[in-house]
């Protein structure tokens, strides 16, 4: 790596991102999935929504194959489950889910999940924009969510709790 392209992922690791499962299934209707920090709203009207995969993705091949995926917003408990996601070996091994209504795994314990047909995929760089159109959509629980931030997790901490928490002393 260059260093242009150290100083491009240490700055870059500055910007905070969500942390979110993008699952589908294989055509014997096993789950797939990966973690990525890069799901974001595209569109109102009509609905869609995106995130950025790198072209050596497996997950994708099998996203594109299903023609359909799901994202699900991690909390802020689940960092054991990102890294599970985003490791090698059986992903889903001990992970709890149920389908959407597109057949897409719905994870236990997350914060809410879109689901979605791909829309159209698009080659940026070294990675594909995944678009995807919402078919249906979500909240699971008012959970807090799980961030990234330089290389490591957190939990998300509303202004108001804070403030909540220094008037009661806690
Ligand atoms: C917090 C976090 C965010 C990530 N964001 C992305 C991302 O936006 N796009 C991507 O392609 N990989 C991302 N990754 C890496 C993938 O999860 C990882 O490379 C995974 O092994 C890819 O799986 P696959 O090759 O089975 O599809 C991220 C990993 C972590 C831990």
């Amino acid at each position: 790596m260059s260093d242009a392209q150290r100083l491009f992922r240490d700055v870059l690791g500055h910007f905070p991102t969500s942390v979110v499962a993008i699952t589908t299934t294989d055509a014997d209707g096993r789950p797939r999935g990966l973690v990525v920090g890069t799901f974001t709203s595209v569109s109102l009207d009509p609905p869609l929504v995106s995130f950025l995969v790198d072209r050596s993705s497996v997950t994708l091949r099998g996203i594109r194959d299903a023609g359909r995926f799901c994202a699900n917003a991690l909390a802020g408990n689940q960092e054991r489950l990102s890294r599970k996601m985003a490791a090698a070996g059986n992903r889903f091994e001990g992970v709890g889910w149920t389908p959407s209504p597109l057949g897409n795994p719905v994870l236990d314990g997350i914060v809410a999940w879109v689901d979605c047909t791909v829309e159209t995929v698009v080659e940026i760089g070294d990675h594909l924009l995944v678009v995807g159109r919402v078919a249906d959509l979500r909240i699971e629980s008012m959970r807090t969510p799980l961030l990234f931030f330089r290389g490591g997790y957190g939990d998300y901490l509303s202004s108001s709790l804070l403030v909540l928490d220094r008037l009661t002393g806690g």
